[in-house]
């Protein structure tokens, strides 16, 4: 029997197998608004089997996009406008999740295809937000550092996400906690240099995002599970760590947290990361066995039987996976063919079922 094609239930919502799509921007959103491109990309691969499809990091405010291009979820009109993408996704019976964001420090940057670098303010660029007046590299614009009005602005507006997520007919929501964003930005001391009680001690960076968690747990339903993403290193001597993210999980936990999405960098532009295969599933082991928390491994996971294995093993509770979607949707049935497992295939594509 396999454990990748095993049900996963979290409050109550039960997933039909353990293979997640990972989020993924498009830099495809007119005004953060999502496309037809969204519609058929997201629901190419819930009709491709995936137990959770993740729209990419959706930002709380105009200002938490990275690109001018990226998803928004702000107000009312983004809310309804997924409405028909989160109906379609269900319909082939996975569940939708959303990632909510703040670039901080990485907002106004150009799309990747348009180069690297900051997008100016008469090209529709804004300045972007942080803990600290810091760059993130050469290249990127100097942030503002944030007030602790617009600190407890922008949890609010995480909440107010949140609230819209639901309506939208989202059942997962995503607290994007990783790779150099805002959040994350705040929770490593080498981004983080303030001096009053959202800076200086673990305690006091880790105070903004746990007050999103705070927020966002008392907003979203108690039926639906919350995720948080997490980098769980810098791979940087001095920087954020396991030691310090487990730390943060025990405090996630107890807000009511249901899993961690154990990524890691991005915050450090030059950080020499040992990436290969499945390289991240340490960090996602060890969260799960020090905190009891459920937790999705992510990172360089391609073939079935390294998926299998690491639920099998108990490393992790599901994994997630981002570019071998983007090169093969039908990834899940791929994998029930290799591992002897039964993948959902559409009424309508019966004919073309992988044997
Ligand atoms: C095109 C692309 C866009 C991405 N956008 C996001 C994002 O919106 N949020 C996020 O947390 N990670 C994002 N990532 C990172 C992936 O979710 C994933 O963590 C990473 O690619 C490693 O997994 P993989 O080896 O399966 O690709 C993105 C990755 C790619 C390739």
């Amino acid at each position: 029997m396999s454990k990748l094609f095993s049900p996963l239930s979290l409050r109550a919502i039960t997933f039909r197998n353990r293979i997640f799509v990972s989020p993924m921007c498009q830099y495809s959103s007119e005004d953060g608004l999502p496309t037809d491109w969204h519609l058929v990309h997201l629901g190419s691969r819930a009709v491709g089997g995936a137990g959770l499809v993740m729209v990419e990091a959706s930002a709380v405010t105009p200002e938490g996009r990275i690109s001018p291009a990226d998803s928004g979820f702000w107000s009312d009109t983004h809310a309804h406008a997924f409405g028909r993408i989160t109906a379609f996704i269900r319909a082939q019976g996975a569940v939708a999740g959303i990632q909510l964001a703040h670039a901080g420090r990485k907002g106004s940057t150009k799309v990747p295809w348009e180069g690297e670098g900051a997008v100016s303010a008469g090209q529709g660029g804004w300045t972007p937000s942080a803990p600290s007046a810091i760059p993130f590299a050469p290249g990127y614009l100097e942030p503002r550092e944030m007030a602790e009005a617009q600190i407890e602005s922008v949890a609010q507006k995480f909440a107010e996400a949140a609230e819209r997520a639901a309506a939208a007919g989202f059942q997962v929501v995503e607290l994007h906690m990783a790779h150099g964003y805002l959040l994350h930005e705040f929770l490593s001391p080498l981004s983080n240099r303030r001096t009053d009680r959202f800076g200086g001690s673990l305690e006091n960076r880790m105070r903004f995002p746990l007050l999103v968690a705070e927020k966002v747990r008392r907003a979203w339903p108690s039926g639906l599970p919350l995720f948080v993403r997490l980098s769980v290193s810098d791979w940087v001597e001095g920087g954020w760590d396991v030691g310090q993210s487990i730390a943060l999980c025990h405090a996630l936990k107890a807000l009511g947290v249901d899993l961690v999405d154990a990524s890691s960098g991005g915050l450090v532009h030059d950080a020499r990361i040992p990436a290969g295969p499945g390289y991240q599933v340490p960090f996602a082991e060890a969260i799960r066995r020090e905190t009891d928390m459920p937790t999705a491994a992510v990172g360089l996971i391609t073939e079935p039987a390294q998926a299998e294995q690491i639920i099998a093993n108990q490393q992790a509770d599901a994994v997630m996976m981002a570019r071998e979607f983007l090169r093969d949707p039908y990834w899940p049935q791929r994998a029930a063919k290799t591992l002897g497992a039964q993948a959902p295939w559409p009424k309508q594509y019966e004919r073309g079922r992988v044997k």
